[in-house]
């Protein structure tokens, strides 16, 4: 048997280019004992692989050329010699951008059985799986969402985004999305729990926040960094949260100079707080966010996007269209046609 795998050929420049990576061909080798070969059937793209691809220092190693691409997948388990995986298993973990994985069960995989088959395997990479959690833990850890709260939300038609409006309605707040064209925005009204939405390439971004709180926000849910932070800060309410999630406006370019926030005072003159985490922290609390939101899809109070391309010739494509904004909820490709 073959196995199609993507390495890093080169470091991009302001987008992938298809050169950047080379697709090799090699044979899949036979297991040995403790291992166990997986199918990929969907995998995952998130702004960090670009920052990984750049070298970039950040809280995971940056790749080197030459090494397989770094990802999330989810699969199928086709051949074991493992105790613990069985065939017909499916399983979700770094799986790399690659058509089939040799695992050997070890902690850098991060391989779970997934446990919610009545949904699509493809909800295990984005509303059950890492998207999911980062809202779920973002929003009500760090963010410490109460009641009655006030919630802006950055990027919120992407994948992390899109499950915001409904989480901050099931715990009784109100949410306003912010999102770079009008299909976008009456997405997030019409179908993802926002209860406002504003198109932040046309409109007067200060001034809509300040049409829908008027009385300021109590968490900004930052997925973007840069200047939106910068305008967020001025409608802190007192003792606010804002949930430094990602800064994707900030990841295309190492070598210019990140954004310089003119409006840190806020933080001070609300007694608010900023807080960054890493979604691998909340680990042992996994489960109890998949129950939880399993149980709100299958309740109807939560909805959730995908936007799948197909072949995984396709990646580089797919992880591309989050920097053109044009991903609506988690990007995935599915990587073998049916
Ligand atoms: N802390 C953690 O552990 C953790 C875990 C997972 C993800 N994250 C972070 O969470 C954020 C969301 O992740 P995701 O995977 O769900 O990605 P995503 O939100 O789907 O990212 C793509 C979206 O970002 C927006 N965007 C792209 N370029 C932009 C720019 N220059 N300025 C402003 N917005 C821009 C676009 O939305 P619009 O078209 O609406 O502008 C685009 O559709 C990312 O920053 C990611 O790094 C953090």
């Amino acid at each position: 048997m073959k196995n199609r795998r993507l390495v890093l050929a080169a470091r991009p420049g302001d987008l992938i280019k298809s050169s950047d990576l080379a697709l090799q061909e090699v044979n899949i080798p036979d297991l040995q004992e403790g291992q166990f070969l997986i199918r990929v059937l969907y995998l995952s793209l998130a702004p960090v692989m670009k920052f990984y691809m750049l070298d970039g220092a950040g809280i995971e190693q940056p790749l080197q050329i030459g090494d397989l691409m770094r990802g999330r997948g989810v699969g199928e388990v086709i051949q074991s010699r493992h105790p613990d995986f069985q065939v017909g298993d499916i399983v979700q973990g770094k799986c790399g951008w690659q058509e089939y994985v040799v695992c050997d069960g070890s902690p850098y995989y991060m391989m779970y059985k997934v446990r919610q088959r009545s949904l699509p395997y493809s909800t295990a990479l984005g509303v059950l799986g890492m998207t999911g959690f980062t809202s779920y833990f973002g929003l009500y850890e760090v963010g410490q969402l109460k009641k009655g709260d006030r919630v802006l939300v950055s990027a919120a038609a992407g994948g992390v985004g899109s499950n915001l409006g409904h989480l901050a309605r099931i715990k009784g707040a109100s949410a306003i999305g912010l999102a770079s064209t009008d299909e976008k925005c009456n997405l997030l009204t019409e179908k993802l729990g926002y209860d406002g939405a504003i198109n932040y390439l046309k409109e007067d971004v200060s001034e809509r926040i300040t049409h829908y709180f008027p009385e300021g926000i109590d968490v900004y849910f930052d997925n973007v960094g840069g200047e939106m932070l910068d305008q967020a800060l001025l409608h802190l309410r007192r003792y606010a949260r804002v949930v430094c999630c990602g800064r994707i406006s900030q990841y295309q370019d190492l070598h210019s100079a990140s954004y310089a926030l003119q409006n840190w005072h806020k933080i001070g003159a609300t007694r608010s707080r900023m807080e960054g985490f890493f979604i691998y922290d909340f680990e042992p609390h996994f489960p109890k966010a998949e129950a939880d939101l399993a149980q709100w899809i299958t309740e109807g109070k939560l909805q959730y996007q995908e936007d799948i391309l197909e072949g995984l010739e396709n990646m580089p494509i797919a992880l591309n269209r989050l920097f053109e904004r044009k991903n609506v909820g988690k990007q995935l490709v599915k990587i073998f046609l049916d």
